[in-house]
């Protein structure tokens, strides 16, 4: 008879069945005698299998891999003329927060300094509700068009034969969809491969409208600038800690906060007047274009501290459900198609991943008292006790309007099917001004040499002569330069329209329809 481990607590827990019945064995399955087959009536042997093999939920379809931490967001200059939102009516409000880092395109296993653009969502826990900024480290995006995004997304991802990453694939894409040059150029800086997850800044990359309490809007676009500067690595760098350490970004975020040393941001926000967007040589709605500082300089408005890692990654992180429809009275999205189309996308990906109740969980639950008619579905934790499911004449709910009327804030009309990536040369200044103006020589040669080993290892001599082409027409110096470095010739710039037929902001209209 072998003999009996016998363990002390030392925090009170005694092992139980997954219902609270102690078990006196839990490291053997109940059978006959030491030799026979297993007995149906061991509930925990059979409820720990079933459990572990559902333990696995479905992993993000973008923004797998990630790593997160809670802290808090403080109001630090007063914007209440820009907004009537509770959490910035005061200087001195604070929010509790919790924030999930991200890389896009790899699975949860993949590696922390990957190329690629990081996520940076983060959950606000106000007295109105939850105000999720879901935002990136890079202030534009790829597409603006978002019917592109499900095909855009493929294309990083695997080859549906081979199950490898495809070099052709990547570039086909990019090249075929020129308005992406913009990030594509931020992309193969050395600003795509940060030091970990949080030496970055981050950005809404959206216009979101910002609504005072006189029903009065501004257009508003969020930074928040990492404190003491963001850090990058080199391309070489980045692909050595990939194999020795592909969980680095995790590690260091949980060992600075471990040792005191918790990142923390300066949140500003770009306002622009709807009579400033009519104006603006930019579309406001277009996700691939930044506004100038100088034009729009940055406004301050708060702090944002990790100062607590989770207890428990799964629950706290992974279960986490940020979405850009999660807001509160005073924020608004714009009419930006893409941030449009998120609405939708990330709620719908929630029921999915974590089921209908996933606002109940508690890291996505608000501390704001919810009081609605939705009632049952799977692990319905809150139903609302007895009161009502509808709008009972007995017991009914108050109904309470926000403090501003947005009906008359825009006056939409045009035809279907408006072509959102028609390309002009427009699409080229801002990329043009990045390598002109804001990279210095090694920014420029580390973009050269990032490019040239990804590229090298396109097979169609079509996609890479295509995307030398839109390199080109950022500036010809670009395409020679990558050219050289993988030894081909280079190409002449794509040809493209001017910037007079760029389709111009000029929706906003009041009481016209
Ligand atoms: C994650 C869709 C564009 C930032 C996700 C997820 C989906 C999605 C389905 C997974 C969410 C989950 O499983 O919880 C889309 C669509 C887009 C789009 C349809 C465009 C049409 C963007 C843009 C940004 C962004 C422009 C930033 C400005 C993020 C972030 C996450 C994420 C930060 C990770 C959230 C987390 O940590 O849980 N996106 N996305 N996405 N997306 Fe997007």
């Amino acid at each position: 008879m072998p003999s009996k481990q016998v363990f002390e607590s030392k925090d009170g827990a005694t092992y139980t069945t997954s219902t609270g019945a102690p078990v006196g064995v839990p490291y053997a399955a109940q059978r006959v005698g030491f030799q026979g087959p297993l007995l149906l009536q061991d509930f925990h042997h059979i409820d720990l299998l079933a459990h572990f093999d559902r333990e696995r939920i479905p992993e993000r379809v973008v923004h797998a891999k990630g790593a997160g931490a809670h802290g808090y967001f403080e109001v630090t200059h007063d914007i209440s003329d820009l907004t009537c939102a509770q959490l910035f009516s005061k200087v001195g409000n604070k929010a509790r927060a919790t924030v999930r880092f991200s890389t896009v395109g790899g699975e949860s296993g993949s590696a922390d300094t990957a190329r690629d653009p990081r996520g940076f969502a983060i959950k606000l826990r106000t007295e109105e509700g939850n105000l999720d900024w879901v935002f990136n480290n890079t202030p534009v995006f790829f597409i603006r068009d978002p019917a592109k995004f499900p095909h855009f997304i493929h294309t990083q991802k695997r080859d549906p034969q081979t199950h490898l990453k495809d070099a052709d694939m990547f570039w086909d894409y990019l090249s075929q969809n020129p308005e992406s040059i913009h990030q594509v150029m931020i992309l193969f800086s050395d600003r795509g491969t940060p030091d970990g997850y949080h030496h970055m800044h981050g950005y809404s990359g959206h216009t979101f409208k910002f609504v005072n309490k006189d029903g009065n809007f501004h257009y508003v676009q969020v930074h928040l600038i990492k404190d003491g500067g963001a850090k990058t690595f080199d391309n070489e760098t980045a692909g050595k800690l990939a194999g020795d350490n592909p969980d680095y970004g995790i590690q260091s975020l949980f060992e600075d906060i471990e040792s005191g040393n918790p990142p923390s941001w300066t949140v500003s926000v770009q306002t622009m007047t709807p009579e400033q967007a009519e104006k603006f040589r930019y579309n406001v709605l277009d996700l691939t274009k930044v506004w100038p500082h100088k034009e729009f300089p940055l406004r301050p408005v708060g702090k944002l501290v990790l100062n607590e890692n989770p207890q428990n990654y799964f629950a706290e992180i992974e279960q986490a459900a940020f979405s850009p429809s999660h807001t509160v009275p005073g924020i608004e999205p714009s009419a930006d198609p893409v941030l449009q189309s998120r609405l939708f996308s990330y709620p719908d990906t929630h029921r999915h991943r974590l089921g209908t109740n996933y606002n109940q969980l508690p890291v996505n639950a608000p501390i704001a008292p919810v009081a609605n008619f939705q009632r049952d579905g799977s692990m319905a934790f809150n139903n609302q006790g007895a009161r009502p499911n509808y709008q009972s004449s007995i017991l009914p709910l108050a109904y309470k309007e926000k403090p501003y009327n947005v009906i008359k804030h825009e006056t939409w009309l045009g035809a279907a099917n408006a072509d959102l990536s028609y390309i002009t040369e427009l699409d080229f200044e801002q990329p043009r001004a990045l390598w002109q103006k804001v990279f210095n020589n090694t920014d420029r040669e580390h973009l050269v040499h990032n490019v040239a080993v990804h590229i090298k290892g396109v097979r169609s001599a079509e996609v890479r002569d295509r995307q030398l082409s839109v390199f080109a027409a950022v500036d010809q110096d670009i395409a020679d330069r990558i050219a050289q470095a993988i030894g081909v010739s280079t190409v002449k710039p794509l040809q493209v329209k001017p910037a007079a037929e760029a389709v111009r902001f000029k929706a906003y209209a009041t009481d016209q329809a």
